[in-house]
């Protein structure tokens, strides 16, 4: 009578310890499924975010004078055989700049130098306003446009701009 006691006793004792156990693996897996939540939800699925570097078309589609990649926010000259591009985000506080044609070319000193120039940018914000070439001359902007790395990509012959690579404004790329 006894031993069967006892053997009800182990019995009773070891469902307590599996359910304790059961119990506790099931806390442990919901807690690490809410951290696992918690973690992914600070990776984004989908990287919005373009490419620095991209591919506009061949040189051939491109006319003479300046052609506005408005997605990109960059404009594109032609001069013949020659191209280069300018930033329009203003360098103040990155509103979109505005290119102004003038009614005919005029020469500027910029830098100690002489540049001929057929446009301006404007910005239409707070009235910051650059040269033709991207120099800055009115307004709150601290620095001039970026000009931006131009080369013909070996495998299609297409024209590629690499918006993480700025040059000097007078670099241009021969085609
Ligand atoms: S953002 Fe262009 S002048 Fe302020």
């Amino acid at each position: 009578m006894k031993s069967l006691k006892l053997l009800a006793g182990k019995e009773g004792s070891s469902r307590r310890t599996f359910f304790r156990r059961l119990g506790l693996g099931a806390l442990f897996a919901a807690l690490a499924g809410q951290a696992y939540a918690l973690l992914r939800s600070l990776v984004p699925n989908v990287l919005y975010e373009q490419p620095q570097k991209f591919k506009i078309g061949t040189p051939s589609e491109f006319p003479e004078g300046v052609t506005f990649l408005e997605d990109r926010r960059v404009y594109v000259f032609r001069d013949q055989n020659t191209f280069h591009t300018v930033s329009a985000v203003c360098t103040h506080l990155g509103c979109t700049v505005k290119m102004v044609n003038l009614n005919q070319p005029r020469k500027v000193a910029v830098g100690g130098r002489e540049i001929e120039e057929a446009q301006e940018f404007h910005c239409p914000c707070h009235g910051s306003k650059y040269y033709g070439d991207g120099t800055n001359y009115a307004g709150p902007a601290p620095k001039p446009l970026a000009c931006f790395q131009m080369e013909v990509s070996p495998d299609d012959g297409q024209l590629q701009i690499d918006l993480g690579q700025t040059v000097g404004r007078d670099v241009r790329l021969s085609v």
